[in-house]
């Protein structure tokens, strides 16, 4: 990325610079067709090696009547079992592992929100290959060797801060592994030791840059040029908030620790049009959530992870729960992307009916003039009846009647855009919850 982007409001997404042909690494440089090899290639290794070295999966295999041979070409893939975030569980903590722990050189957890977390683990390789990953999507995001990446996610057994870390070492960068919270002292460390980019979530972003405007300094005056954001689903309008704001591009990365941690997907900032899927690891495929069915590419459902080449955790036909849809690869050709994640099952609000994802609420909100992109979606019973509360922050200085618009205009466009009646409160700024990592949006009240 050569020239900071300039800020034209209502000329839609920036463009950064396109990654130099030989800035790209070797698996970049393929073309389609020679991936598709090395993916079968890897594939049936990988099925191979799972089925010999982990028990659990022998025992699915056989009861799905499938050996690793059977699987003679990519689409062969789909006779096999799915892997569900319960077979973790069930094996908490190494069950699912295929080295002996001295081979380990990392386990991360996720926290999940019920019951036990799920711990994945690395071998050196691992930690290497999602180096490897990470880069790449700096890279592809315009980070370059001598770029300084301000880390703020957390570091921990969250895969984000130490998964952004070796990446942004791999790619050549200096990072100033911030970690999360202290928001004040991040502020200042942005200003004195100027990154050019920043990996966050983008509603801690959103936090940082609250911040930036608290203590008078105009977030367009840093030195932050990229943003690097994932972790929780974020919407288009969240983008030209926060590219907005700052001034920076703002570019969406994806992974799941089951997979790996982040760097399973990214965008590039040449683009912007959803991420590119690092495919030489990481073989996709979308089902249908309540079928099970393979979904024809462009078709909505949820993505479904392989991995290719990972020792101490490989997973096959991981369900992440994640809704999006596969499209053909744009700036990296060989790769397919997916578009950005729209929500993921889980999330999904069924309200008299109507299903609602807290990202449609969110873009909503964002297009909405005197309101801030802080919100909160409330869920409580009225007799027998589910009710959504949105709860909403003014702007500073936004005045009642403007508030009082504000919260019809949002009524308005949940029902006409969603089809759901809501309440809308416009509360005063500074008075819901802030992120210091991955936001919860939603409040179910409706048990107590
Ligand atoms: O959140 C890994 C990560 C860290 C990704 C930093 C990107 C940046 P988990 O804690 O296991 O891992 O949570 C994974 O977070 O299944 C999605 O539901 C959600 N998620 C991650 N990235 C995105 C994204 C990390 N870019 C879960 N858009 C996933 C939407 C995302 N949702």
């Amino acid at each position: 990325m050569s020239s900071a982007p300039t800020a034209v409001a209502g000329t839609g997404p920036r463009r950064g610079e396109p990654l130099p042909h030989d800035l790209l690494d070797d698996a970049e440089r393929l073309t389609r067709e020679q991936l598709r090899e090395l993916q079968l290639d890897r594939l049936r290794a990988t099925l191979r090696y799972a089925y010999d070295s982990v028990e659990p999966y022998r025992k699915k295999f056989d009861e799905a009547g499938v050996a690793p041979d059977d699987c003679r070409s990519l689409e062969d893939l789909s006779r096999f079992p799915f892997t569900t975030k319960a077979d973790l569980r069930d094996t908490y903590p190494y069950g699912m592992f295929a080295v002996p722990m001295s081979e380990v050189r990392r386990v991360h957890a996720s926290s999940g929100t019920t019951g036990r977390p799920t711990v994945v683990g690395y071998t050196e390789n691992d930690i290497s290959m999602w180096a490897d990953v990470v880069a790449r999507s700096i890279r592809a995001a315009g980070g370059r060797r001598g770029h300084k990446v301000h880390i703020s996610y957390g570091y921990g057994l969250f895969t984000g801060g130490l998964g952004a870390h070796y990446g942004a070492e791999r790619a050549g960068c200096t990072v100033i592994p911030a970690s999360g919270g202290m928001t004040a002292r991040q502020v200042q460390i942005i200003q004195d030791f100027k990154p050019e980019i920043i990996m966050v979530t983008p509603s801690y972003m959103l936090t940082l840059l609250d911040e930036f405007e608290k203590q008078g300094i105009d977030p367009r005056t840093s030195s932050l040029k990229v943003g690097i954001f994932g972790a929780e689903p974020w919407t288009e309008e969240m983008r030209h908030e926060i590219e907005g704001r700052m001034d920076i591009h703002a570019v969406d990365i994806y992974g799941l620790s089951e997979v790996i941690g982040p760097g399973v997907a990214q965008e590039c900032v040449e683009t912007k049009d959803g991420l590119h899927v690092w495919e030489d690891h990481f073989y996709p495929e979308v089902v249908d959530p309540v079928t099970d069915e393979v979904l024809a590419e462009g078709e909505e459902g949820e993505v479904v992870f392989t991995s290719l080449t990972k020792e101490a955790l490989p997973v096959i036909r991981y369900r992440t729960r994640d809704l999006t849809r596969l499209l053909p690869g744009t700036a990296r050709p060989a790769f397919r992307r997916i578009q950005k994640i729209t929500g993921r099952c889980d999330d999904m609000i069924i309200l008299r009916g109507v299903n609602v994802f807290p990202s449609q609420i969110e873009e909503i909100v964002l297009r909405t003039p005197g309101v801030a992109p802080h919100f909160q979606v409330q869920l409580t019973r009225r007799g027998r009846m589910d009710h959504m509360t949105v709860r909403v922050e003014a702007r500073p200085g936004t005045g009642t009647e403007q508030r009082e618009t504000a919260a019809r205009a949002i009524a308005q466009s949940v029902k006409d855009g969603v089809g759901i009646t809501v309440d809308v409160a416009v509360v005063d700024p500074e008075t819901l919850e802030r992120s210091l990592g991955k936001l919860r949006r939603v409040k179910d009240l409706r048990q107590q």
